[in-house]
């Protein structure tokens, strides 16, 4: 290899490396989803408010089957509860992948909070069944990373969706775990 040529291959090495710690390692809608967010507002970042919710479906424990579980949300959000896209910002499979869903715009998931937070979904139901270690540890990561990534503020306050709107999401059984992270609040700072 000549040169010049090492350079550039040198160049996208390193605009790979920044690009996936960027993000995350989140999959990103345009690699899941057959058409761009419709409607994306910007969310004003960082932002303050994540809140935990859960989907009430199946869980999904391979990357295909979670595609497809999602694209099924999304068509639900848009066909049946008219939203202008996929409602939650973030969803979190179990096996322990992160989709972004609406991602860092103003999404569909928490009356009154949609502009200044984010909704982070995590696919199954969770009542009486913990989500897996994977989809845990996912969410813990994803939570951490975008603190570095100043996305979301340092000090920003985590509530399950139950605590601001009258539902039982994420269920109990997830509620009682996320009651142990720090960041986890009683009510939130407005
Ligand atoms: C932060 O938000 C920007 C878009 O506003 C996005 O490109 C980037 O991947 C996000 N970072 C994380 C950690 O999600
Ligand atoms: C929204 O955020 C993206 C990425 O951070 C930025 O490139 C774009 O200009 C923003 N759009 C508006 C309308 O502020």
């Amino acid at each position: 290899m000549k040169g010049n040529e090492m350079y550039i291959v040198l160049l996208l090495v390193i605009k790979i490396v920044v690009a996936t710690d960027l993000d995350c390692g989140v999959v990103p809608l345009s690699q899941w989803g057959s058409t761009p967010l419709n409607n994306p507002v910007n969310l004003s970042k960082p932002v303050h408010i994540v809140v935990i919710q859960h989907t009430v479906t199946g869980q999904c424990f391979a990357d295909e089957s979670c595609v497809k579980l999602l694209n099924n949300v999304r068509k639900q959000h848009v066909d049946m509860l008219e939203f202008s896209d996929i409602g939650n910002s973030f969803y979190i499979g179990s096996n322990g992948k992160v989709y972004e869903g609406s991602g860092w715009h103003v999404g569909a998931h928490s009356k009154g909070l949609n502009s200044k937070s984010i909704g982070l979904s995590f696919i199954g139901d969770f009542r009486e069944e913990s989500p897996t270690e994977q989809a845990l540890q996912a969410a813990k990561d994803f939570l951490d990373c975008s603190v570095k990534n100043h996305n979301l503020s340092d000090d920003y306050d985590l509530v399950g969706h139950g605590q601001v709107a009258s539902t039982i999401s994420p269920g109990a059984k997830l509620q009682s775990l996320i009651e142990t992270w720090p960041h986890w609040r009683q009510n939130i700072s407005m």
